[in-house]
């Protein structure tokens, strides 16, 4: 399997390497060797390798040294290591410390390419494995429900920009959807068996986010103990998600810019850049273009993310989808076998309200009125909406009846109407049976646009 992988050879003795090269060469695999342990860490610091043959005794860097350096920085080598028989029991020994496995030479070429085969597997499951575990801990990610006008032709190009593998900046106001979409985008690219890594860049100090970002080498600051892998280094051949990008600092845009432009990037305290392949997405509530007019953001950071820019809508301006979300919820929350259904007057009461908080308010609201509701249907009390639309329905409805003003109801119906036609007045007017000029006044006199 995997006859593309990449093999690094380290050992003194140049006859065995040039064999083995040969062989395995033949066997379809890109093979390189060096003829010391001190020449094989420069090598892997410099180029991703899948399996590491290395020798025990070498002059300068012994492989115990190698191996060890592998198995604190570079979780995705596997390392076989050839040894002589007298030797087996240092072998074992580097088992422990890491190593896949071991061969004794002089080796027998059916069971060395069989311990490769293994090995390749063996990385194989272990990044599958990890990609599985960072997607439970983002739970599954959910489908994107609607079906106005404004989000089938977003889905839609989000589907034609998943598969282009430029960048992409989502924007939209809080709870709008930006890291569904983002995961959608991933999902339906052609990087969805590599890992989607998100980091929020509103979250962390400075610091923090960049040896987040770009890992770093044992030492390069007090606490640093150990190496560490940088989020883009996991990211390789997947996805980043840089959510919240408008904060980052200007101090982290050029490092970041940097690695936009050409993939490489340097782990903190490292001496050579390393590189890795992966498309970014970024999400913002900010104006971006704003920001940058304001030398907040940096124009040619702005220019290389928004290659393609979605712009996500206010759930306010989603018409029926509302309802569409609310019922989607109600089925993903309510209790097992007792699903809650809209009364039709708290339809019309979601349907009026702005949605300041967007598909994440609403979510938060029908996750609350399941818990209040007595019966079979959400009243429009359960829905408890401390906005304006509640503050001036209380003032018409007489206390503790359900009982809306006329104006009320004509307030609701009326822009129930306009968000169902798209606000198209024309269509809208058409529709309630009135003049363009009655709808006209009644809009003004409701301030419903
Ligand atoms: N169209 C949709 N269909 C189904 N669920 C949705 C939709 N849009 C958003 N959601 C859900 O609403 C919640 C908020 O969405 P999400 O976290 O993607 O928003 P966001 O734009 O990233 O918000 P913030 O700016 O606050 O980070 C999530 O639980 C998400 O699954
Ligand atoms: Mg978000």
């Amino acid at each position: 399997m995997k006859k593309e992988a990449k093999i690094l050879i380290a050992d003194d003795d140049a006859v065995l390497c040039e064999l083995l090269q040969d062989e395995l060469t033949h066997e379809g695999y890109t093979t390189e060797f060096v003829l010391d342990g001190k020449y094989a860490l420069e090598k892997i610091e410099q180029k991703k390798y899948d399996i590491l043959l290395l020798d025990l005794e070498m002059k300068e860097v012994h492989g115990e040294t190698v191996l060890q350096k592998v198995s604190e920085s570079y979780e995705n080598l596997m390392v076989i290591v050839l040894t002589a028989k007298s030797d087996v029991r240092t072998a074992i020994s580097c088992i422990r410390d890491g190593a896949y496995d071991f061969i004794t030479k002089p080796y027998d070429l059916d069971v060395l390419l069989l311990t490769i085969d293994r090995a390749l597997r063996q990385k194989d499951l272990i990044e599958k494995n990890r990609i599985l575990a960072n997607r439970v801990e983002q739970a599954r990610p959910g489908k994107i429900v609607g079906e106005s006008i404004v989000m089938r032709d977003l889905i839609n190009l989000a589907e034609k920009a998943a598969k282009s593998d430029s960048n992409i900046l989502l924007q939209g106001d809080t709870g709008t959807g930006k890291e569904l979409f983002a995961e959608f985008i991933h999902q339906n690219s052609k990087r969805n068996n590599k890992p989607l890594v998100v980091i929020n860049c509103a979250s962390l100090p400075d610091q923090l986010i960049e040896s987040e970002l770009f890992g770093y080498e044992k030492g390069a600051f007090t606490d640093a103990k150990t190496s560490k892998q940088g989020l883009v280094e996991i990211a390789d051949e997947g996805t980043l998600f840089l959510d919240e990008i408008g904060e980052l600092s200007l101090a982290l845009q050029p490092k970041l810019l940097r690695f936009l432009e050409n993939g490489e990037f340097r782990r903190i305290g490292g001496v050579s850049s390393q590189k890795s392949n992966v498309r970014v997405i970024g999400a913002t509530n900010k104006d971006l273009m704003k920001e940058a007019e304001n030398h907040n953001f940096r124009r040619d950071l702005l220019f290389r993310l928004n290659v393609i820019t979605l712009t996500i809508p206010q759930l306010n301006k989603r018409g029926r989808d509302i309802i569409l979300l609310a019922e989607y919820f109600l089925k993903k929350k309510s209790p097992y076998r007792s699903l809650k259904k809209l009364s039709k007057e708290a339809e019309l009461y979601l349907m009026a309200y702005d949605f300041p908080g967007n598909v994440r308010e609403l979510e938060h609201i029908i996750e609350r009125a399941i818990i209040f509701s007595d019966g079979e249907y959400i009243r429009i009390e359960d829905l408890n909406l401390t906005n304006k639309v509640e503050q001036e329905t209380k003032n018409r409805v007489h206390l503790g009846e359900e009982i809306f003003s006329l104006e009320e109801w004509e307030k609701i119906h009326i822009k129930n109407a306009l968000v169902y036609n798209n606000y198209n007045r024309e269509e809208t007017a058409r529709a309630l049976g009135v003049s363009q000029k009655t709808l006209y006044t009644k809009i003004r006199k409701y301030n419903l646009i």
